[in-house]
């Protein structure tokens, strides 16, 4: 594989190109992001003071004048983070996001919303699987799904030690701070990150005590953001190996549309550069997987295979193979690499569970409809489309007939949940 991810769905959306493997989900997701930043301007559905700030002149936003791969240590220190009140490892579940709505409009309506520090990462009852599914694929897998460029190294030196602040204060009956880092009081886990070399990778280490996978894009002289350090573990779609080293923006393969494209990738780059300390981002996104294996849907090949593909996927498999994955991604800047840093957390349920909640059946339905066939396409929609969509018509019909008012949406429920 040649071409990354971020590029060959990056010119899904914009031109449809031919039959490709299926690359990473995650990437497409920031490609559709991306084509919203850059359509902020013809939409007007992002958040106003996103959008307001975005917009102010670069001139006016500190860093952006900076020499292009130098970043000056910004003095931003995170705020910090409050006791999650009645969190419990046992107790605690995990959030539902439903995040999918009806309509055409349904990119254009993916929010990107900023992120409170508090929630900056979310845990719960299904941290001790996720962890021991991480222990596992490290072990199995190693720097194919766990790696660090040497020159990202400090930028994941500096996100173990935002984990080993943040952990404790947000999650105090779980992680203990220490003289030399963390202690995890339920896996009974101490890391000592002042040891040099580490003991091991700092991202599989930073891996270990979030159900999240990581991500650190770093950008370079060349003014471009490359991939150089993650732990990409429990993706489903897409593997680290493919897609390490890889720049963020390179979209040549998208060249039936060239004046978008250039805006494109203009904004995209303005929208790394612009990225302060300060503003942390959320977005949230959804996709249909037919077997039930969290860490690597096998239904679109092995993990081992060359390529793989939606292609080789078994078609309309009953309902109980069909599972509804969600990922919440947080986006920041960490002050003193300047390394950008993506968490993808996957919450992941049977999608016989989720039709059960008023609205869902219907709501789901719906937007699976409103995918245009390029997203359709990476997402799977032909295997599953005929059983699930029965099915979903068929849960809805029934809820409506139990009395939902499907008027009253909107009060029932808010984005993302
Ligand atoms: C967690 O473990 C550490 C190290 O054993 C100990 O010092 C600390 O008191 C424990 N904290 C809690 C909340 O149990
Ligand atoms: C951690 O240590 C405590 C106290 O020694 C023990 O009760 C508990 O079972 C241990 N947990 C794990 C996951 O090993
Ligand atoms: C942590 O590592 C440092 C550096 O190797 C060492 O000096 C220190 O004793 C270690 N601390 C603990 C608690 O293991």
């Amino acid at each position: 594989m040649t071409m990354s991810v971020l590029e060959s769905l990056w010119g899904t959306i914009l031109s449809i190109p031919t039959a490709k493997p299926m690359y990473a989900f995650l990437i497409l997701n920031v490609c559709i992001w991306f084509v919203i930043l850059v359509s902020r301007k013809w939409a007007s559905s992002t958040s106003r003071a996103l959008r307001s700030d975005l917009e102010k002149p670069s001139g006016m936003r500190g860093k952006v004048t900076r020499t292009l791969g130098e970043w000056t240590p910004s003095d931003f220190k995170r705020p910090t983070a409050a006791p999650y009140s009645g969190w419990d490892v046992h107790s605690t579940k995990p959030i539902p996001y439903r995040p999918f709505r009806y309509g055409p409009n349904y990119y254009i309506t993916l929010g990107l919303r900023s992120m409170k520090w508090d929630e900056w990462i979310e845990l719960d009852n299904h941290y001790l699987k996720y962890h021991a599914d991480k222990a596992h694929r490290i072990k199995e897998r190693g720097s194919k799904c766990c790696h660090t460029a040497p020159e990202a190294m400090d930028a994941a030196i500096e996100l173990l030690e935002e984990l080993c602040a943040y952990l404790p204060e947000r999650y105090p009956n779980m992680f203990t701070k220490t003289a030399t880092g963390i202690t995890n009081n339920v896996t009974n886990e101490t890391f000592n990150i002042t040891q040099r070399p580490l003991p091991e990778d700092p991202i599989a280490t930073a891996a270990r005590l979030v159900q999240d996978d990581l991500a650190l894009m770093i950008e370079r002289t060349d003014g471009e953001y490359y991939l150089l350090a993650g732990a990409i573990l429990l993706a489903g779609f897409w593997r680290l190996s493919d897609k390490f080293g890889m720049r963020l923006s390179e979209i040549h393969t998208s060249g039936d549309v060239p004046q978008f494209k250039n805006k494109l990738e203009k904004g995209m780059m303005n929208f790394f550069r612009r990225l302060r300390p300060e503003e942390p981002v959320l977005r949230n996104n959804y996709f249909i997987q037919v077997d039930d294996n969290l860490a690597w849907s096998d239904s679109i090949g092995s993990e081992d295979a060359e390529t793989v593909s939606w292609n080789t996927a078994e078609k309309d498999r009953a309902i109980e193979n069909h599972f509804f994955r969600s990922e919440r991604q947080s986006l920041r800047r960490l002050p003193r690499s300047g390394a950008v840093v993506f968490t993808i957390r996957t919450y992941f349920e049977p999608i016989t569970g989720i039709v059960e909640e008023p609205y869902v059946p219907g709501r789901l339905a719906d937007a699976i409809r409103s995918w245009g066939d390029d997203v359709g396409r990476y997402k799977g929609k032909e295997k599953y489309q005929n059983v699930l969509l029965e099915f979903l018509d068929e849960k809805h019909r029934v809820q409506v007939e139990g009395g939902l008012d499907v008027e009253k949406e909107d009060e029932a429920r808010s984005y993302p949940l």
